[in-house]
């Protein structure tokens, strides 16, 4: 079994919280976060943190090139929901772009 994980979003809420039971449960997590909303004291000492946004698709790239991952835990939002109505112009782009990079990976 290759134990590799990604979790993004792992600076938030739900991402630590999921990185925490990945670590107990004997993943080895790298947890990606660009720290918009989310603090990076949050993430679990054991697992990799990477300090980027998933909409660097270069970065984005350069993970899974370097990294075999069994499971990918897609948790990076603007959770604001909100307020989010009056980001949208720049939200929804995000989320579109993010959404294509993890997708359009091999
Ligand atoms: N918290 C809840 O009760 C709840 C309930 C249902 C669904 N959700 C959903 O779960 C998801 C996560 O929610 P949360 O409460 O953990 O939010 P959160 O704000 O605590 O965490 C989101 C994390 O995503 C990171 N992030 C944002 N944009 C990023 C980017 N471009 N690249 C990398 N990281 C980025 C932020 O820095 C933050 O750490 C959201 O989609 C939310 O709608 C949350």
């Amino acid at each position: 079994m290759n134990n590799k994980v990604l979790v993004t979003g792992a600076a938030g809420f739900i991402g630590s919280h999921v990185c925490d039971h990945l670590v107990n449960a004997g993943y080895n997590v790298i947890a990606l976060d660009d720290l918009s909303g989310g603090f990076e004291d949050n993430v679990n000492t054991a697992a990799t943190f990477i300090n980027g946004s998933i909409t660097n698709v270069d970065l984005v790239n350069q993970l899974f090139a370097s990294h075999r991952f069994e499971y990918v835990f897609h948790l990076a939002a603007y959770a604001a929901e909100a307020s989010a109505i009056l980001y949208a112009g720049l939200i929804i782009p995000i989320i579109l772009l993010a959404a294509s990079t993890l997708l359009m990976l091999p």
